[in-house]
């Protein structure tokens, strides 16, 4: 799948559910209406979907939500698409999760080749992690780590940089997920759905937390590379890795390699656009694959070339209007 840019699409991200139980403030009104359960595409469905991406050439999956790990029998597919990696189809299977239920999981994941996952951790103060995420216990995140370090898991641990929240704290941050053999990638907040709280005063652009950073540690950008959007640098000090997430002060859509899926079987082509492609009735129309095939072809002839995103002081509206949790980001 070559995009009119031409940009390969080698990565695909499946939103397995957009429950989450959590309700991150920058990422979820408190209040949110979730679908129901029978707009959901099946897990049957959900692998049929990801299997033609395969077959297109998409080398690397990972599963988001919402919270994947809530979606019912979710072990049930991610059993079913590691076939892929054994068949050699596919070089990586992996999960963005917010650690609440991986204590429970964790064996299985690796049992089913999952070698990294990514963990959301925006603060290590259990008061302030209580708040962000409306009500979130640090501990069972914090048990979800352990058992996913136990299990030889490799973990990336997310953080939204937020301006008076966790700004301060993102360097302790840094050196604890450091200390524990974990990276850390930094994100800057996209204005994606209506929230609670105003975007405009969370802001903080990462430009200015690598300077603050650059006074106490020694950065050097280093070439590694995830297939990822994130920008790594080495901390001499720590020996670790930071990633910065930075669409907002530097766009990185020129090397996008990736398009999104959702649970209800829409394809997303870019996150921070609205334009979308509906494969849940090319597939349900036939059994074969032909028509999902082309459906796929078509979507991939509109994919953008890039995001418009900009957090606007005027109107304060987000620039798209459905939530993060609808692609996992
Ligand atoms: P790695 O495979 O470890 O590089 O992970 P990843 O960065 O691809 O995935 P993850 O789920 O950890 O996402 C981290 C952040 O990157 C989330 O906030 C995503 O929304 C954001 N992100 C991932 N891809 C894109 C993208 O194409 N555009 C934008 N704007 N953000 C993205
Ligand atoms: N802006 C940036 N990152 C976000 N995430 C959720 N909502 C937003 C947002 N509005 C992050 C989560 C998770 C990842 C998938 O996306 O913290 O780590
Ligand atoms: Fe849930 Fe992740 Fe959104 Fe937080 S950021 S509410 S953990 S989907």
């Amino acid at each position: 799948m070559i995009d009119p840019f031409g940009r390969r699409i080698t990565y695909l991200r499946v939103s397995v559910t957009d429950r989450c139980d959590f309700r991150c403030t920058y990422c979820m009104a408190e209040d949110m209406t979730f679908l129901s359960k029978r707009d959901l595409l099946s897990l049957e469905e959900l692998d049929r979907l990801t299997t033609v991406f395969v077959e297109k050439g998409v080398r690397k999956l990972r599963l988001t939500g919402g919270e994947p790990l809530v979606r019912k029998n979710i072990m049930h597919l991610v059993r079913q698409i590691s076939r892929h990696l054994v068949s050699g189809a596919l070089d990586e299977l992996t999960i963005t999760t917010n650690g609440s239920q991986l204590a429970k999981h964790a064996a299985e994941l690796v049992d089913c080749g999952v070698k990294r996952i990514n963990v959301s951790i925006d603060t290590l103060d259990p008061a302030k992690f209580r708040t962000i995420t409306r009500w979130g216990n640090l501990d069972q995140v914090m048990a979800g780590l352990d058992a996913a370090q136990a299990a030889g898991l490799k973990v990336k641990l997310n953080a939204v940089a937020l301006k008076g929240f966790n700004e301060h704290e993102l360097p302790e941050l840094m050196r604890w997920a450091h200390g524990r053999g974990m990276d850390l990638t930094v994100i800057e907040t996209m204005p994606m759905g209506e929230i609670d709280a105003e975007r405009t005063d969370q802001y903080l652009p990462l430009s200015q937390l690598r300077s603050d950073l650059e006074r106490q540690f020694t950065l050097t950008d280093i070439p590694f590379k995830t297939g990822g959007p994130a920008r790594y640098v080495e901390v001499a000090e720590t020996g670790g890795r930071l990633g910065f997430i930075t669409p907002m002060t530097h766009n990185f859509c020129e090397s996008c390699n990736r398009v999104r899926l959702t649970c209800t079987g829409t394809l997303y082509m870019c996150l921070g656009q609205e334009d979308a492609a509906d494969l849940r009735s090319p597939m349900r129309a036939s059994e074969g694959n032909e028509l999902l095939s082309q459906a796929v072809d078509e979507a991939i002839t509109r994919k953008p070339k890039g995001h418009d995103f900009i957090i606007d002081r005027t109107t304060r509206r987000p620039a798209v209007s459905r939530h993060m949790s609808v692609t996992g980001g």
